[in-house]
């Protein structure tokens, strides 16, 4: 079997080898500029398009994450024929729900405010929130969406979720896209955006959307940038409206020196870590997603091209 890996980040090398562990019959080769041999499987992340091009042999496509934005937005000139697969969790989900528990307690527990008072020398005790009074809205509820909504759910808040159909997950409130949009985030104390990137979420989070959340709500953004309207999200902290934002996602990444996110009092910045890739638990998944495929059996993570997810 041969296996074509297009990686275009430093750990091209750890991926080359995890692959070659999980799958140690097949012929695992790194594409490189003009490589247009067949394989039968393509492994691909932040890759040249020209490796994308439909090849003889090829049975699927797998893309090295969960957000197929970048890959998408690649095909029209390549027109790759074979089904994609994206990763599906592959310990991506815990990760996410560590870091939006994180989020979700540095607000209710105001240790941002206590921070900037202990950086005054002040001893002032402030309001208590309390988890009946502020409930937690999910949106995307798909392989990582629906963990984390559970997780908080778990640890007692209050959470609703959204998603393109409507789901049924028990202890959670459910809203689908579209029309039910407004009656998901009226009064939400913390907004979780981890929908995919397509053309209807793009600039999902603004200033109509913003406005409907409570006064001195929290936003924490773990899917991509282009879900946020920034200059609104900066009015929306400016004006109160927004307490804190926890920002791991931008429009353009690295974020610029200059951004404004980086001092502002009441945002906090990551650099796209929410949920890193786990190559050895990646690549087992797509080992048995191709042991799958080979033995004829149904495969989950097919993405819809025509969807955008
Ligand atoms: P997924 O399994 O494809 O789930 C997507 C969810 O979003 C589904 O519940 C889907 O609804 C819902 N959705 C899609 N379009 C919608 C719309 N127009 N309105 C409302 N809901 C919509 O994706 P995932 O694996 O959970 O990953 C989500 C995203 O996280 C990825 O696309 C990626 O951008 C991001 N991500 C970020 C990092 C990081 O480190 N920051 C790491 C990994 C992933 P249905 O259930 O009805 O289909
Ligand atoms: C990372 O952002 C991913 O989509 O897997």
């Amino acid at each position: 079997m041969d296996i074509l890996m297009a990686v275009g980040t430093p750990h091209a090398s750890r991926w080359m080898q995890a692959v070659q562990c999980v799958l140690p019959e097949a012929h695992v080769r790194a594409w490189r500029q003009g490589d247009d041999e067949p394989a039968d499987y393509a492994l691909v992340w932040k890759c040249d398009a020209a490796a994308l091009k439909p090849r003889a042999g090829l049975k699927a496509v797998f893309n090295l994450g969960a957000g197929v934005d970048a890959l998408l937005a690649m095909l029209p000139g390549v027109l790759v024929e074979a089904p994609i697969y994206r990763l599906e969790d592959a310990g991506m989900a815990q990760q996410m729900a560590d870091y939006a528990r994180y989020g979700v307690l540095h607000h209710m527990r105001r240790f941002e405010a206590y921070r900037q008072q202990a950086a005054r020398g002040e001893w002032k005790a402030l309001d208590a929130m309390h988890r009946r009074d502020m409930p937690i809205g999910v949106m995307g509820l798909g392989s990582l969406g629906e963990h984390v909504a559970r997780t908080l759910a778990a640890d007692g808040f209050i959470v609703r979720g959204y998603s393109r159909s409507t789901k049924t997950i028990d202890g959670i409130q459910t809203f689908g896209s579209p029309d039910g949009l407004d009656a998901f985030l009226e009064g939400l104390h913390v907004l979780v955006n981890l929908l995919p990137a397509t053309a209807d979420t793009h600039g999902l989070i603004n200033a109509r959307t913003l406005a409907r959340l409570a006064d001195n709500a929290c936003v924490i953004n773990l899917a991509r940038g282009m879900h946020v309207h920034e200059a609104d999200l900066l009015d929306a902290l400016d004006s109160g409206k927004l307490a804190f934002a926890m920002l791991d996602v931008f429009t353009h990444e690295p974020l610029d020196a200059a951004h404004p996110f980086w001092r502002h009092p009441r945002v906090m910045v990551t650099p796209h870590i929410s949920a890193v890739t786990l190559i050895d638990d990646s690549a087992r998944q797509v080992a048995d997603k191709i042991a799958a495929i080979e033995a004829g059996r149904a495969v989950t993570g097919r993405v819809d091209p025509s969807r955008g997810y």
